[in-house]
């Protein structure tokens, strides 16, 4: 089988990119190694920027999201026993965020994937795939012309996967690596071209769900002597909640009653001594590790890395999944002009255009995660550095401007 765009991977980015393609009349394969039942539960990221509202939407992946989804307009900072908002629209020129859950994008975009595409659906489960061979690095020999039939030229990339027990190959004019952190995309670029930049962070974040509803409205951020918290939510009814724990934490030394006994206390106020947050059933407990890395660059002949596969952020922020729709908005932009009008403009600009954005998150990443974390190793200074800087921007609205410029997400620069 020969298709123009094979997508390794089924997340949020693979499963998007696919959609968008669909919309373009590009035709894909998407092979994801896991069932659709571990692809739709895995509990991961919930943020969502005014930008990736847009992409959803304008794709028609939006119904539910619309309906179910929570807008937000600001968020807390917890500092030093005192609470700061900060209002998005109005630092920001009206942008807003909205909570709604990776786990109910994955669900949305695999129904509208399976019920709308009439050749057998493109989406593979349990498809891993073994190995890419990227094909020649250069792209004339794709079929700008022809359908989803054979390519017009020789050139072409194969992607090798197992599905049903048997070993099988896809052919495709390109390959789009969606596979994740842990996937084999990333180790296909040759190494002699690639240069991957990496940063850890001395400590975790166990994260929990409760079927408690949330204790505010908004999300807050908490900076304390404790280490970081941070109060989310996935619905009305449903909290998720984050706490600072050393690395290699077992949750198992975290019983329920610990957990919010430590988030009561990271969350304290000076002014609201009796603040507390809502308890329920604590329904999942994870422990998070944390990593900053970047690929270098993003493209290499016919394969293209897009999210998790090209760039890991600390969590602080939420930037992970808005980046990962990101880079899948300009590289199916690419692909639609590529195939419409034979132009590579937007092929060859992709890496430079994606990590422009994937740096700016880098930097706010790491400097949420790096403002609002205690480190092992931290002192009285570093401490007072902090606070310093958590009061800067509870008091300077340029200050505040620029965290919410950051959280709430700059426009798409899509095109090179
Ligand atoms: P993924 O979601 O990782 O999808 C990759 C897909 O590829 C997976 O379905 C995988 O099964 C598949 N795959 C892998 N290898 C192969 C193969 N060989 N063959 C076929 N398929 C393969 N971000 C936030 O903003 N906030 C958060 O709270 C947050 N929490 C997170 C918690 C965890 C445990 C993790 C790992 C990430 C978290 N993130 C969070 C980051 C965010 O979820 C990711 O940035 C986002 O999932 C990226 O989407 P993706 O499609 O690029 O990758
Ligand atoms: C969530 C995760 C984050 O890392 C963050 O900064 C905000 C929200 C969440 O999972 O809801």
């Amino acid at each position: 089988r020969h298709t123009r765009v094979g997508i390794i991977g089924g997340g949020p980015a693979g499963l998007l990119l696919a959609r968008l393609l669909y919309r373009s009349g590009v035709d894909c394969v998407v092979l994801e190694g896991r069932d659709r039942a571990y692809a739709e539960q895995r509990q991961r990221a919930g943020m969502l920027e005014h930008a990736t509202v847009d992409v959803l939407r304008r794709c028609g992946a939006g119904a539910r999201m619309e309906r179910e989804g929570l807008v937000h307009d600001g968020i807390e900072l917890r500092f030093d026993g005192r609470s700061q908002r900060l209002d998005f629209p109005a630092l920001t020129g009206g942008r807003r965020v909205m909570i709604y859950a990776q786990t109910e994008i994955v669900k949305d975009l695999i129904s509208l994937q399976l019920s709308e595409l009439s050749d057998g659906a493109p989406l593979l489960f349990d498809a891993e795939v073994t190995g890419i061979d990227p094909g020649p690095a250069n792209i004339t020999g794709a079929s700008t012309t022809s359908g989803s039939g054979t390519t017009t030229g020789s050139g072409h990339a194969t992607v090798r996967y197992t599905h049903e027990g048997r070993e099988r190959a896809l052919s495709c004019d390109f390959v789009a690596g969606c596979d994740g952190s842990h996937g084999v995309s990333r180790s296909a670029l040759p190494a002699e071209v690639t240069r991957t930049y990496e940063r850890d962070y001395p400590y975790s974040w166990l994260g929990v769900l409760a079927d408690a509803p949330p204790s505010s409205d908004e999300l807050i951020y908490a900076h304390s002597p404790r280490g970081f918290a941070l109060h989310s939510m996935r619905s009305p009814s449903v909290s998720r909640l984050y706490l600072q724990v050393p690395n290699g934490t077992d949750p198992g030394s975290w019983p329920d009653e610990r957990i919010w006994d430590e988030l009561d206390a990271r969350f304290a106020l000076t002014h609201d001594p009796g603040w507390r947050l809502r308890r329920g059933p604590i329904t999942s407990k994870a422990v998070l590790p944390m990593r900053s890395s970047v690929v270098e660059p993003m493209r290499h002949g016919r394969l293209f890395l897009a999210g998790d596969a090209a760039h890991i952020v600390p969590p602080t922020g939420a930037k992970g999944l808005n980046l990962a729709v990101a880079d899948v908005a300009v590289l199916a932009d690419a692909f639609a002009r590529f195939y419409s009008s034979g132009d590579t403009g937007g092929l060859d600009g992709y890496s430079a255009t994606c990590l422009r954005r994937v740096w700016r998150a880098e930097h706010f990443s790491y400097f949420m995660t790096t403002t609002l974390h205690t480190s092992p190793a931290q002192s009285a200074f570093d401490t007072r550095l902090q606070l310093a800087q958590l009061d800067r921007i509870a008091t300077s609205p340029t200050a505040a401007a620029e965290l919410a410029e950051n959280y709430a997400g700059l426009p798409l620069a899509l095109g090179a």
